[in-house]
């Protein structure tokens, strides 16, 4: 990120390379994450203000194991080895690794030997630290003191401040690491110097100057979902250029209930942001007659949304050049390209075709999605849009088992909606990761009244997840089940059964499909 000092996190093939990043930009510093064998030179031409090892599943002497290059360690920028970080600084600088017969995984009790340490300054002489390792650091190279200790890890932390380097067995990072964030702290603010200046306020500040000297005075397009991050990319590009920013809003009629018109009244009303918006419901619906199979109706809506899109993009006079992305930090590090500038300079975007070439303005590239939702915060979004939950872009069309209408559509939107209010109204709304309702088209037999019926069933989903890679299904209280069965079938109906999915991912996934 533009001017600020950054922290670079040498990512080993550890679970938890993206929470160190994290964890470090809580603590108010940039980070980023680097694959391990970026080469020593191109590290320090980056100048960072620290460097993190992390860990990684192999042990330091398996053969291909990861190395780091011992001239890491000879450029004047404090490091901090974690686990397997830890041990590759200790083997490369002359102390000594080895299987101790007795592997650490989760909690272990930490006794700091010296109360002067720089990691464990102003820190309890005990503590509980989180393990992960099967070898441990039986000898701290030369120069370096001793800080820590475990049963099973005789040097479970060591440092040599006046070299600026580190290390330590347990994962700071983790939660369950009580004093974790204060070792992070230490390190950055005692160990690099430096001081928690990385705020909001200077992501913003930052981004929108750099967006402003790369545009000029070229207009930009951004096609807005409604979601977080397109939502929050608008609104920041409209910070930094104002009116030559316009927003394409490709309304297909599978969005959530009232979800266009927040749309419109955020945008346009609100922000007072240039807002095409474009009612192609039925356009969609055409494009969909007939199809059941989920993957024939994503690629259906996909090449209708590129044709209304390239329609409006075509007939804006002005002629864009830049296109709003609301790409995030995750998907930047998963797709493997870790150029981490933030104006990519490259042209045609996914399905568009050839002759119109856009170069994408990618203003949340170095933010993870809590940091998009702070942003979107200091920005002034409503919070329904900031803390709004995942949506895939087909919208609604994945979550109608069988063809999609009109009239189911309007069945799942009514449904949809209680099941949203109940568990809003019980207070777990921020609790849950999405919670939504499905539609099989199916019938099956009830009774109502005194009459037979034949009626669709609903399924309620409601899943708690960290990232949507696992999930589990939420125990919701029984009276709130009862709640939206009872609105759902009194309110709709068509529908005449309510069932509740109680499946994790795996096996399952999040939407039906
Ligand atoms: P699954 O169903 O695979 O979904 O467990 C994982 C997460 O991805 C969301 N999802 C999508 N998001 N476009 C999106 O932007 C899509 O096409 C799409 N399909 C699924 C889903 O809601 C969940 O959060």
């Amino acid at each position: 990120m533009l001017d600020s000092p950054t922290v670079l996190v040498v990512d080993f093939g550890a679970q938890y390379a993206q929470l160190i990043a994290r964890r470090v930009r809580e603590c108010r510093v940039y980070s980023e994450i680097i694959p391990h064998d970026t080469p020593v030179a191109e590290i320090a031409r980056r100048r960072p203000a620290g460097i993190v090892l992390s860990g990684g599943p192999k042990s330091v002497y398996s053969p291909g194991a990861p190395d780091v290059d011992p001239k890491m360690f000879d450029l004047g920028v404090p490091v901090l080895g974690i686990c397997y970080g830890q041990q590759l600084m200790a083997r490369t600088l002359g102390g000594e690794v080895a299987r101790t017969g007795s592997a650490e995984f989760g909690r272990a009790d930490l006794e700091v030997l010296s109360p002067g340490s720089v990691l464990f300054s102003d820190q309890p002489a005990e503590q509980s630290v989180w393990m992960s390792h099967n070898d441990a650091v039986v000898q701290a190279p030369e120069g370096f003191r001793l800080t820590a200790s475990t049963q099973a890890s005789p040097v479970a932390g060591f440092e040599a401040p006046r070299r600026g380097l580190y290390g330590v067995q347990f994962h700071p990072e983790v939660v369950h690491s009580p004093w974790g964030t204060e070792v992070l702290k230490n390190f950055l603010y005692q160990g690099c110097a430096l001081i928690p200046s990385w705020t909001m306020t200077s992501i913003i500040e930052s981004t929108t100057a750099s967006i402003s000297q790369v545009v000029g005075s070229d207009r930009v397009v951004c096609a807005l979902s409604g979601g977080v991050d397109s939502s929050v990319a608008a609104a920041l590009v409209h910070r930094a250029v104002g009116d030559q920013l316009t927003c394409v809003f490709v309304d297909h009629g599978l969005l959530r209930a009232s979800e266009a018109e927040q749309v419109e009244d955020t945008f346009r009303r609100h922000l007072e942001i240039d807002l095409i918006h474009i009612k192609a419901a039925d356009r969609f619906l055409e494009a969909l007659r007939g199809v059941v199979d989920p993957e024939t109706k994503r690629k259906r809506i996909g090449e209708t949304f590129i044709r209304v899109f390239e329609e409006t993009a075509r007939a804006d006079p002005e002629d864009a050049r830049w296109l709003v992305q609301g790409t995030l930090y995750p998907d930047v590090i998963e797709s493997g390209s870790r150029d981490a500038a933030r104006i990519k300079s490259h042209h045609n975007v996914g399905g568009l075709p050839d002759d119109m070439a856009f170069t994408l303005v990618e203003p949340l590239r170095n933010l993870f999605k809590d940091e998009v939702r702070r942003v979107g915060v200091e920005l002034g979004l409503p919070e329904e849009i900031v803390w709004r939950q995942p949506f895939p872009g087909p919208g609604l069309a994945v979550r109608i088992i069988g063809e999609v209408t009109a009239e189911r559509l309007d069945i799942l939107r009514t449904a949809d909606a209680i099941v949203v209010d109940e568990i809003n109204r019980a207070g777990l709304g921020r609790a849950v990761w999405q919670a939504f309702a499905v539609l099989p088209a199916i019938h099956s037999v009830g009774i109502q009244g005194d009459e037979r019926t034949y009626g669709y069933p609903i399924v309620v989903r409601a899943v708690s997840s960290e990232d949507a890679m696992t999930a589990d299904w939420v125990r919701l209280p029984f009276e709130v089940l009862e709640r939206i069965s009872s609105r759902v079938v009194g309110t709709v109906p068509e529908i005449n059964r309510v069932v509740y999915d109680v499946t994790s991912k795996p096996p399952g996934t999040i939407e039906w499909e």
